[in-house]
């Protein structure tokens, strides 16, 4: 993992959030109160439609919701503006998603009627404040050797960089070829996948025009390069 995503995944004191309202009010740009009330509906589960140009802010603010967001929800800024026409894409098809962290996207897509098994090894149990659904404690690996012959996707999500994200979409390839890896993350030279992975990887032509309309609502925290993929 990159040295600076590293941060977001130490467990973060969020009474530090109001040591530094005392200290700074309400921001260098005034990106405070906006941000706290993102932060709260998702404390309330309430995913916005899409979230205020100040998640792209580089203010200490900004990097403390993050850290604060990321304990709560996890590493995707999930909106109902892409996982609406995601969740129509998906319909009643089953999905496993590996390291599912809190399984806030499961949860999310299972409030359009999507069928997700969410599967982690819990191997970050640290830094998740909390579970939105309950999630299955697999090794991601394991879980794709037990279920991906039944299910139609596989949800990734901002994984740890390493070999595993190019192991499961060949295995996949082999065994289940009509099966997709909808990923979420960094690209090459990214935190989340190798360039391997993205030398394996081939995006699917036949949702092409989904992706492109996913990713025009898609949106980063500061610095980073996430976007969504459907791979084969
Ligand atoms: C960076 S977090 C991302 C979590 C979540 N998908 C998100 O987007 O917020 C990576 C997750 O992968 C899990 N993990 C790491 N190695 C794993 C493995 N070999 N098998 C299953 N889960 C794993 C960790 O426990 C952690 O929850």
């Amino acid at each position: 993992m990159k040295r600076s995503i590293q941060k977001y995944f130490h467990y973060f004191d969020v009474s530090e959030l109001e040591r530094m309202r005392a200290l700074y009010g309400d921001g260098e740009l005034g990106e405070r109160p906006v941000l706290a009330s993102v932060y709260s509906a998702i404390r309330h589960r309430r995913l916005p439609e899409r979230y205020p140009e100040a998640v792209g802010y580089g203010t200490n603010f900004c990097e403390a919701y993050h850290k604060a967001i990321v304990q709560s929800m996890g590493c995707a800024l999930l909106a109902q503006s892409w996982l609406r026409p995601l969740a129509a894409y998906i319909g009643q098809r089953p999905c496993l998603e590996i390291m599912a962290g809190t399984g806030a996207l499961a949860w999310a897509l299972g409030q359009y009627g999507c069928r997700v098994l969410p599967t982690d090894n819990f191997s970050l149990r640290d830094t998740f404040g909390r579970r939105w659904v309950k999630v299955r404690r697999m090794d991601a690996l394991r879980a794709v050797k037990k279920y991906g012959k039944k299910v139609d996707f596989v949800l990734l999500s901002w994984p740890f960089i390493g070999p595993l994200p190019q192991q499961i979409l060949a295995w996949l390839r082999q065994h289940n070829p009509s099966c997709r890896l909808i990923y979420l993350g960094e690209w090459r030279g990214g935190c989340n996948v190798d360039d391997a992975f993205c030398d394996f990887a081939q995006e699917d032509p036949e949702a092409a025009a989904l992706v492109a309309q996913l990713r025009k609502h898609y949106q980063n925290w500061y610095a980073l390069h996430d976007s969504i993929y459907i791979l084969k």
